[in-house]
């Protein structure tokens, strides 16, 4: 398969095989994470590699969780991304904080690199939901630390069923913003 038809392959992976992620593949995910592009080369981020299943456990501890990532317990990575949003001069300067964009990048470099070693992923969102909290405390994440999302690493043990992707006339328009009605 070559490089694109690989992108274009991908799916969320929310089933895994219990076998590890040999530590040289995860170096590699992590190092295509460490090489993604970021404003001004600052690199605002953190990445926590979480593998003991003691903390899997306590991170499944409230019912949100279970019902948004079960599938933590079967991955035998988990990683989860920070970004530095600490109001500083440059912030002020350009108005948004970059640190979330450049970590979010940094992470589906991951995603896909992962993906090229057939080990797949899912993203899990924690923006405004329970997940937050029980991250930070656990992982001890200081504040200024915005914890931007949690990825499931291992290796597929199930591939999902189809699913609708909207339709590239739906989203895309040239030289000028277009509405469009779309379907959600
Ligand atoms: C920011 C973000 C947050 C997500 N959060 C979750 C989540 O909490 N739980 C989950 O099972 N999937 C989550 N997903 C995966 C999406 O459900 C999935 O990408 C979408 O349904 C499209 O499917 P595909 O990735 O197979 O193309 C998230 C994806 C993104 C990008």
């Amino acid at each position: 398969m070559d490089w694109v038809d690989l992108v274009l392959s991908r799916r969320s992976i929310r089933r895994y095989e219990t076998r590890k992620i040999p530590q040289e593949v995860l170096d590699k995910i992590l190092e295509a994470g460490r090489k993604a592009p970021t404003a001004d080369n600052r690199q605002p981020w953190r990445f926590i590699v979480i593998t003991d299943p003691e903390i899997k456990e306590k991170l499944l501890q409230d019912e949100y969780n279970v019902q948004a990532a079960s599938f933590i317990k079967e991955a035998p990575v988990t990683i989860v991304g920070c970004g530095l949003v600490r109001e500083d001069e440059y912030t002020r300067k350009w108005g948004t904080i970059y640190s979330i964009l450049d970590t979010t990048i940094a992470l589906q470099n991951m995603v896909i690199a992962a993906w090229a070693m057939g080990v797949g992923s899912c993203w899990i969102g924690v923006q405004a939901t329970p997940f937050d909290d029980i991250v930070r405390r656990l992982l001890k994440i200081p504040k200024d630390w915005k914890i931007i999302a949690l990825i499931s690493f291992g290796y597929p043990a199930k591939q999902p069923g189809p699913i609708k992707k909207k339709s590239i006339e739906e989203i895309v328009s040239y030289n000028t913003f277009e509405e469009k009605t779309t379907s959600r």
